[in-house]
């Protein structure tokens, strides 16, 4: 079979199917094209001296990478004068950015975390940029916050590229999961894997360990029945892994199952969680449940909440089915 490109992709959901319009065609083309960008970047390492700090502090409070920076401009550079947008929101900036007024507006909102997994950026394992579409409310010409504030549900697209061994994108049109890898001398995204179900049966777990004395009673409850392995009340043993970079630890679920946790603790619990609901909460919750897995905050379903800024950090459960359920009946019970 001939390989298919994302833009053979993308122009056959549009016009065969007319799954898509051709500006959100557009703008999933303009973000995958800033993804090259920040992969070639990234791909450069020291050599490009662009690993280290930039010497500033982003509205979380967070050190800012060099790349984290860069990754940033390249986002915002692509995506401003394609007429395709109405704003756009980053992790990494304190306001929204609106699409400057020399250049055609939109009818989406881009939102995106131009570079998670900052930590992993100087010790070369994996990091990504995470994105979410949503359309700009009506009526609205000028968006702010407010426009943004809308239940992950919303969501028309949602995707992530994964900057490891290879470049993967994966994108969700909210019609399943397809999977893309950068052929790097082509330099196009090509087909790999295309509706991506998520494994239903899992013995793999994700949560940072460390902060377990921290952690709420029915995390504990259930992630020491997992560690209590094949004598527990799970009768089999279960394996730990923790990446550190959500896209990494997210795309290890989607291809071979598993369940990743980042709980609200005793630690984050007066900023919510530790996650952002807009960047990277919502948008992964949506390309799980596509993949026919399950994203919770602990109590209900992540997509089903209303922002309340732009920032909002949230609890975060996603992965394989059965066992996301499980972690979040231990709460309601709770
Ligand atoms: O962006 C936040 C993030 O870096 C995620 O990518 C990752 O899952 C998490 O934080 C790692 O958290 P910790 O530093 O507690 O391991
Ligand atoms: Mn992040």
């Amino acid at each position: 079979m001939k390989p298919v490109s994302l833009s053979r992709f993308l122009i056959e959901e549009q016009r065969d199917k007319a799954q898509i319009r051709p500006d959100l065609r557009l703008l999933i083309e303009v973000v995958a094209r800033a993804c090259k960008s920040i992969s070639i970047a990234v791909g450069k390492g020291a050599l490009g001296g662009v690993l280290g700090d930039a010497g500033a502090t982003n509205i979380q409070g967070e050190a800012q990478k060099k790349l984290d920076v860069l990754s940033n401009e390249i986002l915002l550079e692509a995506n401003e004068w394609g007429g395709h947008l109405a704003a756009i929101a980053s992790e990494e900036m304190d306001d929204p950015h609106p699409i400057p007024h020399r250049y055609p507006k939109g009818e989406y909102l881009l939102v995106f975390d131009p570079l998670d997994g900052s930590s992993n950026i100087d010790v070369n394992v994996s990091v990504g940029t995470i994105f979410s579409v949503l359309r700009c409310p009506e009526g609205v010409t000028e968006p702010t916050e407010a426009a943004f504030l809308q239940p992950g549900a919303q969501q028309v697209a949602a995707g992530y590229c994964v900057y490891g061994p290879s470049t993967i994108l994966v994108l969700t049109l909210g019609d399943g999961v397809n999977v893309f890898t950068l052929d790097r001398e082509v330099g196009s995204f090509v087909l790999t894997r295309r509706g991506v179900r998520i494994p239903e049966e899992t013995s793999e777990f994700a949560i940072n360990a460390s902060n377990q004395r921290h952690w709420e009673a029915p995390v504990q409850r259930y992630v020491a029945e997992l560690t209590a392995g094949k004598t527990g009340p799970r009768g089999r043993d279960f394996n730990m892994r923790w990446v550190a970079s959500m896209v990494a630890d997210v795309h290890r679920i989607l291809t071979r199952g598993g369940i990743f946790m980042y709980p609200v603790d005793a630690k984050c619990r007066d900023k919510g969680g530790r996650l952002r609901l807009l960047y990277e909460a919502n948008p992964m919750a949506l390309i799980v449940e596509q993949a026919g897995g399950a994203a919770t905050d602990g109590h209900g379903r992540l997509l089903d909440r209303t922002p309340r800024g732009l920032h909002e950090r949230v609890p975060v459960f996603l992965g394989s089915r059965q066992e996301v359920e499980r972690v979040t009946a231990y709460h309601r019970e709770a």
